[in-house]
């Protein structure tokens, strides 16, 4: 049996800390370019809330199969759209102040009528989800596109 020198050892704790070094910077440039399925959809409508809860300003995230999704009562009417972020995945939310769908990762604005990018990084807008009211509860679900 050979016996593994200081300097063998030294060597290969290098080569882990480069292999390590590596995957952390591969990994999220991956993740970019090759984003992970975020359709996962449940196939069933997800309640909101009771419709007398949710006057003109106000929003609601909620689970929406693996994922998260986000509605909001506009002047315009509902609208809902996935939460999760097309930039890096975080989690989008309603700014009601600002008037618009705020991603806190590296401040990603939508806009809350159609889910497009306003501005910073993301590279495409929210995914339009559907809603329905059903006797006075307010309902999201993927909708067709599903
Ligand atoms: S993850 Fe949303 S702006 Fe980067």
């Amino acid at each position: 049996m050979s016996k593994i020198t200081r300097r063998d050892f030294l060597k290969l704790v290098n080569r882990v800390m480069a292999a390590a070094g590596l995957a952390a910077v591969l990994g999220p440039v991956l993740a970019y370019f090759y984003p992970s399925d975020l359709t996962e959809t449940p196939a069933e409508p997800v309640l909101v809330a009771p419709e007398a809860d949710m006057p003109v300003g106000e929003s609601r995230t909620v689970s929406f199969g693996r994922y998260s999704a986000l509605v909001i009562n506009t002047p315009a009417g509902l609208k809902a759209y996935s939460a999760v972020c097309t930039h890096f995945a975080c989690i989008a939310k309603w700014d009601a102040e600002k008037r618009s769908i705020v991603c806190p990762c590296h401040d990603g604005y939508f806009d809350p009528l159609d889910g497009s990018v306003i501005s910073g990084p993301p590279p495409t807008g929210l995914k339009p989800l559907q809603t329905e009211i059903k006797d006075g509860v307010i309902y999201v679900s993927a909708g067709e596109e599903s």
